[in-house]
């Protein structure tokens, strides 16, 4: 098989319906690595092993079915052992075995591993923490993101490598840097402090606008001078004015992206020089685990939505948050086709218990994410390393060699994707959404704040959660998206809430939509400056209550709920409860008892068209989806409790109207659902109801 990049233009996936306000400016003609088949392989570092290994790791790639590697991720050090010095010698001739196996690459700029002589001659651009802590380099990620030394050598390595291989046949994909923001995202060093003023400059303008926005007023902080600025280092009090602290997490994912885009621009300039501008350029991010870089302003900038996921291993049903993570990126790339950039075999080897997968387990999560939009599936990494920091991270070549049962299912996995070839550019069709912002993230996560349980993850989690446990597949948007496709749009957590977002929200409701609202949103403004009138400001209208004061519970508290669910609901709730006043909207459950006792705690508010529901507490689970089944209703989405939780069913649709069914048994027993086709992966035909063995996958493309 020879991969030779024509024009993705005229040939790539549809661009797909965008979901957030970034996602939206996606060109239409966007971009894709040409391959003819799903995405298989791995991060390869061939730089850890001799070369003898080289031609065996290329005649098992093969063996495999891999044909796409990630390449050059960490080489800096390789690639240019001293200022200005570049080898890549060894490069052209991986790139060279490769390319005569008809395996492509997605080559990397190696700018999150700087060079030791980097680091000793410039030591100034190692990372400082809030705490003045000057970070090492014995790892990586080891820079000061506005450092102009860092910003040039990285620009440089990037442009050699550009100028070098943008015509190489091989080369279908370039991968800038690793993760940008895990671990390195802010910096506290005095060249930070300064671009961080200019930042302040050019948002503000003046000194008086910024001094409004931070209600420097408070403990008399007002600043008569650009340079009384300082980064919002560690103070003496739990935290620092927390206006500040939010301004400089927008400052460092904007500074962040900077990076990203001076390398990608660099490339592009190289590769359209080469006739060869409709190849990709993209970074790898740890979306929804990265809490540092605003994705959605991200997403706009990269040709290709690409996520690094890894299980939380020790977490119950860890493959909800999996799917969480696949339909999140599928919401910052448009809606449209995805890659999976990393994910593991079996064991990391970071977390603290690092437990393998079991058998069958790896398919079942590789296959889930392709479920979900994934027009690949690549691992973190080829072969496992002998030395360094990650050997006991598992890998698709083990240490155990190909006689194992990772390879054989990696050599299995294979086969699959090859088998599911047709579902490439198919998207996946979701009914609901779920609104997701890091202003409020990062605003929430700030001291002082009425209960350290509120938790933006933990909310997001728990209503995603129940949705997947009835089936109902969901996209992510951002608050100023369009929600107009979406029957039911859920909020679990939006405490900054921009006034053109509240607006955003009436619109929907008014044109018929279904909004679910969870506690502590609405409060604040962009400047994170309390909306007046009582809580929750900007959505009290629209949401027909008026909260006169915050009810939060001891830790050890559970209030009982009472009203209009079914015997043996409603059940109870925690962390959280309001003196909710009704103002058009209906009392559904209340506060039996606890603080808030006889007081309304879920509502619901007829307004234009629609319905908006408000959960002022934090239910138990199954409370949350009975709550859940109510709104459901009103917004016409089918909420199925019936078909067992254990199994995943998902539709990716084709643009001539092909569905395929993913159907993925997480559990011990044997299930069914009714449905009737051929199983892509076995061949088997199934007419009405199709039985999926405890553990397993099946395809079907339907009848
Ligand atoms: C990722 C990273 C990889 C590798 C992997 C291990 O976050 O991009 O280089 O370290 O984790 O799980």
């Amino acid at each position: 098989m020879t991969l030779q990049v024509e024009q993705a233009a005229a040939a790539g996936p549809a661009a797909g319906v965008a979901t957030g306000s970034a996602a939206a400016q996606r060109s239409p003609a966007a971009r894709w690595p040409r391959l003819d088949a799903l995405a298989y392989g791995a991060d390869y570092n061939p730089e850890q092993w001799p070369e003898e290994v080289w031609a065996e790791d290329v005649a098992l790639m093969h063996e495999a079915g891999v044909n796409l590697i990630s390449l050059g991720i960490f080489s800096w050090a390789l690639l240019e052992p001293e200022p200005g010095r570049f080898e890549f010698g060894w490069l052209d001739r991986v790139l060279g075995l490769l390319h005569e196996a008809g395996i492509a690459v997605d080559l990397a700029t190696p700018t999150a591993s700087t060079p030791a002589w980097f680091l000793a001659q410039y030591p100034h651009v190692r990372p400082v923490t809030s705490e003045g802590v000057v970070l090492g380099g014995s790892a990586r990620q080891t820079y000061c993101p506005h450092a102009p030394e860092y910003r040039a050598a990285s620009r440089q390595i990037a442009e050699q490598l550009a100028m070098r291989y943008a015509a190489h046949p091989a080369v279908v994909m370039w991968h800038v840097h690793n993760e940008y923001g895990s671990p390195t995202a802010e910096c506290y060093c005095p060249v930070s402090a300064a671009a961080f003023r200019d930042w302040l400059r050019a948002r503000y303008g003046s000194l008086d606008a910024l001094n409004a926005a931070w209600t420097t007023s408070f403990w008399g902080q007002q600043y008569s001078a650009w340079e009384q600025i300082d980064a919002p280092r560690r103070a003496p009090m739990a935290d620092v004015n927390p206006t500040h602290r939010l301004d400089f997490q927008r400052f460092t994912s904007e500074s962040l992206l900077e990076l990203y885009t001076a390398e990608r621009d660099v490339i592009r300039a190289h590769t359209t020089a080469a006739g060869r501008a409709e190849v990709p350029i993209t970074t790898n991010l740890q979306l929804i685990n990265c809490k540092s870089l605003d994705f959605w302003a991200w997403s706009a900038q990269t040709d290709v939505a690409a996520n690094d996921h890894y299980l939380s291993a020790e977490r119950p049903d860890n493959h909800i948050e999996l799917a969480l993570c696949a339909d999140f990126t599928r919401s910052v790339g448009g809606g449209g086709p995805w890659l999976l950039m990393e994910h593991s075999t079996s064991a990391v080897s970071w977390q603290p218990r690092n437990l393998a997968k079991r058998p069958g387990e790896m398919r079942r999560n590789s296959l889930a994410h392709v479920a979900r939009g994934a027009d690949g599936a690549l691992f973190f990494q080829w072969r496992a390393s002998r030395g360094g920091g990650e050997k006991f991270h598992s890998a698709m070549v083990p240490h155990g060699g190909t006689g194992s049962r990772i390879w054989r299912e990696v050599v299995g996995l294979g086969a699959d994707l090859a088998a599911l070839r047709p579902v490439q550019c198919s998207t996946t069709v979701a009914e609901a959404a779920l609104l997701w912002d890091w202003e409020s993230w990062w605003a929430l996560g700030h001291t002082f704040r009425p209960s350290v349980d509120l938790d933006f993850k933990e909310r997001q989690l728990a209503y995603y959660e129940a949705l997947w446990r009835a089936h109902v597949s969901a996209d992510f948007a951002h608050p100023s998206a369009d929600l107009s496709r979406y029957r039911m749009v859920v909020v679990p957590q939006m405490y900054l809430c921009r006034e053109e977002w509240a607006e955003n929200l009436r619109q929907y409701v008014r044109g018929g939509g279904t909004l679910v609202v969870s506690y502590f949103s609405g409060i604040v403004d962009e400047d994170d400056s309390v909306y007046l009138g009582g809580y929750p400001g900007a959505l009290r209208d629209l949401l027909g209550v008026l909260v006169e004061e915050f009810l939060p519970l001891r830790a050890d508290w559970t209030v009982r709920l009472a009203g209009q669910l079914e015997e043996p609901y409603p059940g109870t709730a925690t962390v959280w409860a309001e003196d909710i006043e009704l103002r058009g909207a209906e009392a559904v459950l209340t506060y039996a008892d606890g603080p808030a006792e006889g007081k309304p705690a879920v509502t619901r508010h007829a307004f234009g068209n629609g319905h908006a529901w408000y959960v002022s507490t934090r239910p138990d689970a199954e409370t949350l989806r009975e709550i859940l089944r109510l709104a459901a209703a009103d917004a016409d989405v089918t909420f199925d409790t019936e078909t067992p939780d254990t199994l995943e069913l998902v539709r990716r649709k084709a643009s001539d109207e092909t569905s395929y069914l993913f159907a993925i048994n997480h559990g011990q027993q044997e299930a069914a659902v009714a449905a009737s086709g051929v199983d892509m992966l076995t061949g088997e035909a199934f007419i009405g109801s199709v039985h999926i063995p405890a553990g397993s996958v099946r395809v079907v493309r339907e009848a």
